[in-house]
C-alpha cells in the first residue's frame, strides 16, 4: 500500500508528448494512454471497435454497451448534447459492493456488530437518485441522512423501511425536529445528532411536548484531520461537531434530566475523498476511544456512525494524492472494523453497529456528462511553413536561418534563439519599428519552430524539463458545447480532476494536444488539468477535429456533488438527462428529464417570458414604423424570438 504523498513513478503515457512518427494505433493503445482501466472499476472500457463502453447488468446478462451508440440514439430520438447520462445499473453495483465488503470483514474478522449504510442526500438530491438508492438499498436496510430540513422531507417521503436508518445531521429548528421525532412515532429508526450543544434544549422540549424519548446522537469534533482537500472538515477548526468539553456538558446535561438513556449514537465526520487510509484509521482509533467513554459514562450508545469521507480514484492512480484513493473499499471496511474491533475488546465494550454515510463513493460513477467539439483554435502549433515576404525584417531573418539549421543536436540553442528573436521583434513593433504583418510573420515562424521542436523531442530518450514544458504548452482550444460552472463546478472551483476522453476513434492515433473550453465566455471555462498516473496533465491527447464530424467527450464520475452545485453562469442551464439501463439484453433509455429552456433559466433570473416577448415586439415594430425592417421581417423575427426562448440554452445544431 502506498503512503508517500507522491504519486508512483510509473511511465505515464498522458504526460508523453504524441509521437506523430509512430505508426500505427490500436484500442489497447488508447485505453492505456487515458487509464480508462485504472479508473474505470471495472465499469468502463474500451471496445476493439475505438469506442468507450460501460458494462450494464439486469439479472441474468452483461452487457458492454457502447457510449457513441446511446449518445448517437439520443440523436436518432432528437435529444441533442450536451447530456447527462445515468446509469443505474453502476449504482446498484456501487451500493452492493459497499455492503457486501462490510458484511465479509464483519464475518471474517469476527465483527459482532452489523454494518447499516445511510446515503447522504446532500451528494446528489435528484429525486431519480433517491429513488434508486431507497429501491435498491432496501434488500441492505439502507438508509438515508438528511442535513436540512428539504432534504429530511425528501427522506421522509422515499424512505419507509422500519429497519433502516434515517440520520437527521444540520442545524434543526423546532419544525425539523418536531417532523423528525413524529416519524420516529410513526416506526422509522430516526436519529437527531446534536451537532451543537445547544439543540439539546430543544430537542428534550419538543419530545416532551411530543411525547417520545428520542434516539440521540452526537457529533464529535475529532483531532484527527483527514487528508486531502477536505481536511478542515475535523480537527480544532472544523465548524461541525462539538469538543470533548461539549460532549461531557452534554452527557452531565442528559444525566441530569433523565435521558442519559436517549444517547444511542457516536457521529464523527473526518471530511469528504480522504485519499489516505492512514488518516481513516487514525480517525476510527480517536473515535472508538470517545465510543467506549461515552458507554463508561453510562449512556447507552450501541451504534457509531463514521460519516463519509470513503474516497474516489478519479485519476486511477491509487495512491494518497486528492484525486485518488490508496485504498479499495474492502481495504476500507476491513480497516474500520479491525481498528473498532481491536480497542473494543480491549475496553471489554460491546462491539457497535455501524453506519457510514459514503456519498461520493456510491454516486459517483453514476453519471457520464457527454458533450460534442464545436470548434478548435490551433493558435500556436503550425506544421506548415509560413511565408517568407520578398524583403523579410531582420529579426524575421533570424528566426528563418533558425528554423533552417535547427536539428536534434542543438534543440535548447534553437528554442533559446526562436525565442529571443520573436522578442526582439515585438519590441521593434512596440517602438514603432515592424509592421503588424511583419509581427504576425515572426509569431507564425516562431511557432513553426517550437512545433518542430516539440516533436523532434518525442524521438529522443532523454528530453530536458525545460523543452517538456515547452511541448506541453503547444495546446489547441478545443470548444466543447457544455458549461464548466454549470455541469463541473468543483473543476472550477476546488480543482478537482474527473476523468475526461473520447468516446470513439480510439483506434486512431490522437495527435492534438488539447486543453478544453467551454461555451461561458468566462476565461475561467475551461478544462486545462487532466488526471494522470504520475502527475497532473496540463494537456489530454484528442483526435484532429473536422467541421462537420461528430466528436464527443465525455467526462467520468461526476454523480457526486456536481449537479447541484452547479450554477447559471451566462445563464447555462441545467443539461438534458438521461436514464440508461438494459432490459431482455437490450439497451433502454429510461427516465429522460429535458434541460432547461432559454425561457426556464431567464425565469430564474425573474423574467417574465411573456413581459420579454411584449418588449421585444413593441421594439420590432417601432423598426417596421421607422422602416428599419418589413412587416413580414417581423413576423420572421418574432418566429426566432419565441424559438429561442423555448429552444435549449446549449449550441443548438
Ligand atoms: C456529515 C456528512 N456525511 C457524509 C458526507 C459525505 O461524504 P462523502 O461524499 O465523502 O462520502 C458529508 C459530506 O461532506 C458530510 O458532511
Amino acid at each position: 500500500m502506498t503512503t508517500s504523498s507522491s504519486k508512483k513513478k510509473k511511465k505515464s503515457p498522458s504526460s508523453e508528448p504524441i509521437s506523430s512518427t509512430k505508426k500505427g494505433w490500436s484500442a489497447a493503445q488508447s485505453a492505456e494512454l487515458y487509464g480508462i482501466d485504472d479508473w474505470g472499476h471495472g465499469y468502463f472500457h474500451v471496445s476493439r471497435q475505438g469506442d468507450v463502453t460501460v458494462r450494464l447488468e439486469d439479472s441474468e446478462d452483461s452487457l458492454d454497451v457502447s457510449l457513441k451508440e446511446i449518445v448517437d440514439g439520443l440523436g436518432d430520438r432528437g435529444t441533442q448534447l450536451p447530456v447527462l447520462l445515468r446509469f443505474r445499473d453502476l449504482l446498484h453495483s456501487r451500493i452492493a459492493e459497499l455492503n457486501n465488503s462490510f458484511h465479509k470483514a464483519i464475518k471474517d474478522l469476527n465483527y459482532k456488530g452489523s454494518y447499516r449504510g445511510v446515503y447522504p442526500i446532500k451528494v446528489n438530491q435528484q429525486r431519480q437518485v433517491i429513488e434508486e438508492i431507497t429501491e435498491f438499498g432496501k434488500q441492505y436496510h439502507y438508509g438515508l441522512e438528511a442535513g436540512s430540513k428539504p432534504e429530511l422531507i425528501a427522506a421522509l417521503a422515499h424512505m419507509h423501511d422500519p429497519e433502516a436508518y434515517l440520520i437527521c445531521n444540520g442545524y434543526k429548528d423546532e419544525e425539523f425536529i418536531d417532523l423528525a421525532l413524529h416519524a420516529q412515532k410513526m416506526g422509522l429508526k430516526v436519529i437527531l445528532v446534536l451537532e451543537m450543544p445547544t439543540e439539546l434544549t430543544s430537542i428534550l422540549a419538543r419530545s416532551k411536548a411530543i411525547g417520545i424519548r428520542p434516539n440521540l446522537g452526537v457529533r464529535v469534533r475529532l483531532a484527527t484531520r483527514g487528508s486531502g482537500h477536505w481536511q478542515e472538515s475535523a480537527g480544532d477548526k472544523s465548524v461541525f461537531g462539538l469538543n470533548a468539553a461539549q460532549v461531557i456538558q452534554v452527557v452531565d446535561s442528559l444525566r441530569d434530566a433523565g435521558y442519559l438513556d436517549c444517547m444511542k449514537m457516536l457521529h464523527y465526520h473526518q471530511g469528504s475523498q480522504i485519499p489516505n487510509i492512514a488518516s481513516i484509521r487514525e480517525g476510527a482509533t480517536e473515535a472508538v476511544r470517545m465510543y467506549c467513554d461515552l458507554v463508561r459514562e453510562g449512556a447507552p450508545m450501541g451504534i457509531l456512525d463514521m460519516g463519509g469521507g470513503l474516497a474516489v480514484d478519479y485519476d486511477g492512480s491509487h495512491t494518497n494524492f486528492t484525486s485518488s484513493c490508496n485504498y479499495s473499499i474492502s481495504e476500507y471496511c476491513a480497516d474500520i472494523i479491525e481498528v473498532i474491533s481491536s480497542i473494543c475488546n480491549k475496553a471489554e465494550i460491546a462491539h457497535p453497529n455501524l453506519i457510514s454515510e459514503s456519498g461520493r463513493a456510491v454516486v459517483s460513477y453514476y453519471s457520464v456528462l457527454v458533450f460534442n467539439i464545436l470548434d478548435v483554435t490551433s493558435v500556436q502549433s503550425s506544421d506548415d511553413e509560413p511565408a517568407t515576404p520578398d524583403q523579410p525584417h531582420d529579426q524575421l531573418k533570424n528566426l528563418i536561418e533558425v528554423n533552417r539549421v535547427l536539428c536534434k543536436k542543438n534543440l535548447q540553442e534553437c528554442v533559446n534563439d526562436a525565442l529571443y528573436y520573436r522578442d526582439q521583434l515585438r519590441a521593434q513593433f512596440f517602438h514603432g519599428n515592424a509592421t503588424l504583418r511583419e509581427r504576425g510573420l515572426g509569431e507564425a515562424w516562431s511557432w513553426h519552430i517550437l512545433t518542430r521542436v516539440s516533436k523532434l523531442i518525442t524521438e529522443m530518450d532523454d528530453v530536458p524539463e525545460d523543452l517538456r514544458e515547452l511541448s506541453s504548452s503547444l495546446t489547441d482550444f478545443y470548444y466543447g458545447n457544455f458549461s464548466l460552472f454549470q455541469s463541473l463546478p468543483d473543476s472550477w472551483a476546488i480543482d478537482q480532476l474527473f476523468p475526461v476522453m473520447p468516446i470513439h476513434r480510439l483506434t486512431e492515433r490522437p495527435r492534438h494536444r488539447a486543453v478544453l473550453a467551454d461555451i461561458t465566455c468566462d476565461c475561467d471555462g475551461k478544462i486545462d488539468r487532466f488526471i494522470d498516473r504520475e502527475d497532473v496533465a496540463k494537456i489530454l491527447p484528442l483526435h484532429k477535429f473536422t467541421p462537420g464530424d461528430p466528436y464527443y467527450i465525455a467526462v467520468f464520475l461526476v454523480g457526486a456533488y456536481q449537479e447541484t452545485l452547479g450554477d447559471l453562469h451566462n445563464l447555462l442551464g441545467d443539461t438534458h438527462v438521461v436514464g440508461v439501463h438494459i432490459e431482455n439484453g437490450r439497451p433502454v433509455y429510461t427516465h429522460e428529464v429535458e434541460g432547461d429552456t432559454v425561457a426556464d433559466v431567464l425565469s430564474y433570473v425573474e423574467y417574465d417570458t411573456k413581459e420579454l416577448v411584449t418588449r421585444f415586439r413593441s421594439f420590432a415594430e417601432l423598426a417596421v414604423s421607422k422602416g428599419n425592417i418589413t412587416p413580414r421581417e417581423r413576423r420572421e423575427v418574432m418566429d426566432l424570438f419565441r424559438d429561442g426562448l423555448s429552444g435549449y440554452t446549449y449550441f443548438e445544431s
